[in-house]
């Protein structure tokens, strides 16, 4: 597969850090091979996450210098953030400011759920589904079927909406959300099409259950289903389109801007459809007021909300999005011609190896994909992060590591620099081993923090 021409170059750039294999070993050893607590400035390249670790462009850069760091009334919301997601968004109701996507979900897991309530998503991020469960709340993921023979089987992030409807029917009044999120994060970085958007949001309605967007990489999601249409539908919507349409679908979305905000940090809650949501939209501006910030900054500064103000207009490029998806599909390609199993198609903003097939000597209580995790660092001074039975426990379908690729910052080199970890490592797959963890195995997100041993 081509490389996708890079439609950027570089102003300001940085070294990478090269420690030796050495060096690396003991890094894992005084992190308790948990990568979390490898320092940042250990690792030569660094795919733990795409979220917020993205560089920034010229014009981003120019705007930050502009942010107003005023308590209440910062024009860096009222002139610059607020509209942008209006435009980004086409909904010009509410529109409550957050620091990033979980503060967005601590605020609306306080105002809509309470014990035993039923939520009910494609697959939840770890952290909403940590922020749901603190107050009492079932979360339960409906994924799409792996193999689906629907039309848009292109769309794995969509939602199960036969096991959607089934679940309502069995548990009625108790449910309380309907959590879309697209691209499907913890489903491989699968999109989600515009029918099953349709699908659910008439369900919910049909039900009066509030459906929630979550939207982090929604402009990602929407080049897929722009792509799509065009190739199999000859059918042409732009990326602004698509975008709008989806949070016109939805009763309330949230979005951190970590992410297609192509910002450091930040985020928002949007409100669309009053009448369901209306008496708590109140609750929601005085919740982020309480938990995040005022409302006219919601715990970003001036110059997180510039850059974003400004991120949030680039992200639509077309140009953009075709190198982001082609850099990921780049990757995912040359680890399937080293015989990786991989989460097929490549998503969005990653590649997800499947380890349970890899590594079928480790047992999932064994962390087959954190022991892929270590070996990437060890190896190469890689850094992702497992998706499964660590980060999930009970609640893993699945044990991925993911390679995640932060925005506009590594280079076509890099990625075979990867691949090349990737080969010495597959050959050598059978003499990696699994993991124990020795301390935090109860704790909350215990991933973050938890510390392990080698078997
Ligand atoms: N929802 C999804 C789908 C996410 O991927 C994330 C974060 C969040 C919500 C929470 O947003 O980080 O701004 O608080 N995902 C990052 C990741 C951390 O690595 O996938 P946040």
């Amino acid at each position: 597969m081509k490389y996708p021409l890079e439609p950027f170059k570089y102003i300001v750039t940085e070294m990478l850090p090269l420690p030796t294999e050495a060096e690396r070993k003991k890094l894992l050893e005084d992190a308790s091979y948990n990568l979390f607590e490898v320092p940042a400035d250990r690792v030569t390249l660094d795919l733990l996450t795409d979220s917020g670790t993205g560089a920034i462009t010229r014009e981003q850069q120019a705007c930050s210098a502009r942010g107003d760091e005023s308590y209440a009334g910062s024009p860096s919301w009222l002139r610059r953030l607020k509209p942008s997601i209006q435009t980004f968004t086409g909904l010009y109701g509410d529109v409550v400011p957050v620091h990033q996507g979980r503060g967005a979900e601590n605020v609306l897991a306080d105002i809509y759920l309470n014990r035993d309530d039923v939520v009910l998503s494609n697959t939840l991020f770890d952290t909403t589904r940590g922020n749901f469960e603190q107050r009492g709340a079932l979360c339960m993921d409906c994924p799409a079927d792996e193999y689906s023979s629907e039309p848009d089987g292109a769309f794995k992030g969509n939602m199960n909406i036969r096991l959607l409807e089934d679940k309502i029917k069995f548990y009625k009044d108790r449910v309380k959300l309907i959590v879309l999120v697209a691209t499907n994060n913890s489903g491989g970085g699968q999109p989600v099409s515009t029918q099953n958007i349709e699908a659910v949001s008439f369900i919910a309605g049909e039900h009066n259950i509030p459906f929630l967007l979550d939207a982090c990489r929604i402009a990602e999601n929407a080049f897929f289903i722009h792509r799509h249409s065009v190739r199999v539908h000859d059918d042409w919507a732009s990326v602004p389109e698509i975008i709008q349409a989806a949070f016109r679908h939805a009763d309330l979305a949230f979005m951190s801007l970590k992410k297609d905000g192509l910002a450091h940090m930040g985020g928002f809650i949007v409100v669309n459809r009053k009448q369901l949501v209306a008496s708590r939209t109140r609750a929601i501006q005085v919740g982020a007021i309480l938990k995040e910030g005022f409302k006219t900054y919601g715990g970003m500064s001036g110059k997180d909300m510039e850059i974003a103000a400004q991120g949030l207009r680039e992200v639509v490029n077309p140009v953009y999005l075709r190198h982001r998806v082609g850099q990921v599909e780049y990757l995912h390609a040359k680890l399937k011609a080293l015989g990786y199993p991989l989460v097929e198609p490549a998503g969005g903003h990653g590649v997800f190896i499947d380890a349970k097939a890899l590594l079928p000597h480790i047992p999932p209580e064994q962390f087959p994909g954190h022991a892929l995790a270590v070996a990437f660092y060890e190896k190469g001074g890689i850094r992702g992060v497992e998706v499964g039975s660590l980060m999930f426990g009970e609640n893993a379908r699945r044990e991925f590591l993911r390679l995640a690729i932060p925005r506009l910052m590594y280079t076509e080199n890099h990625m075979g620099y990867v691949a090349a970890v990737a080969a010495e490592i597959f050959n050598d797959r059978h003499a990696l081993r699994g993991f124990q963890i020795i301390e935090g195995a109860d704790d909350p997100a215990r991933h973050f923090s938890c510390k392990l041993k080698p078997l």
